[in-house]
């Protein structure tokens, strides 16, 4: 049989645990996982794609089926040139449901042959957003608990204001 890809795209400014989380828990249910940092033409980044790239590789590099890429196209035609037969994405509450079923409808309209899965957030991260993370790392508060602790450094360099 052959391989069963997901991607799993995200703006990722930067990623969280929240991003994690759902990233793990869909490596676990298909052979192999592209993270693919995208461009989300309703928000500015902060860090640039290479920057968010190097952040999700130091935080996926124990796992053997995520491949992390960049990828500045529509997310229909990237599952395509992959191969993947499922896009992943995280929905943590009712707001973020409207955007991501049109989203949804939208790519399959796109490209028919992948199928958008929804993963409920776990209840710790529901509140969890990468703009929230930049907000407290740039007012020097703690955000130990909302980012994966090998990238903590990198982000609060970049982020913080010095003091
Ligand atoms: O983390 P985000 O910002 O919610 O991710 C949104 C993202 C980047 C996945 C979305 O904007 C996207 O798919 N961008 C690529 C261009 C595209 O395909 N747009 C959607 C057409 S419906």
């Amino acid at each position: 049989m052959s391989e069963r890809i997901a991607v799993c795209p995200g703006s990722f400014d930067p990623i969280t645990k929240g991003h994690i989380d759902i990233i793990l828990r869909a490596a676990n249910m298909f052979d192999k996982i592209i993270v693919v940092v995208m461009t989300n033409i309703n928000k500015s980044c902060f860090f640039t794609p290479e920057e968010r790239k190097e952040l999700i590789l130091k935080t996926v590099s124990d796992a053997k089926n995520i491949e992390v890429d960049i990828y500045d196209g529509l997310l229909a035609d990237y599952a395509k040139l992959k191969g993947a037969c499922a896009i992943i994405k995280g929905l943590r509450a009712m707001s973020d449901f409207e955007y991501e079923f049109q989203m949804a409808l939208t790519n399959k309209k796109l490209n028919p042959e992948v199928e958008t899965l929804f993963l409920t957030t776990s209840a710790e991260n529901m509140y969890l957003s990468s703009s929230m993370v930049k907000q407290i790392a740039a007012m020097n508060g703690d955000v130990s608990d909302f980012i994966p602790e090998v990238i903590h450094d990198d982000i609060i360099e970049r982020l913080s204001f010095k003091k």
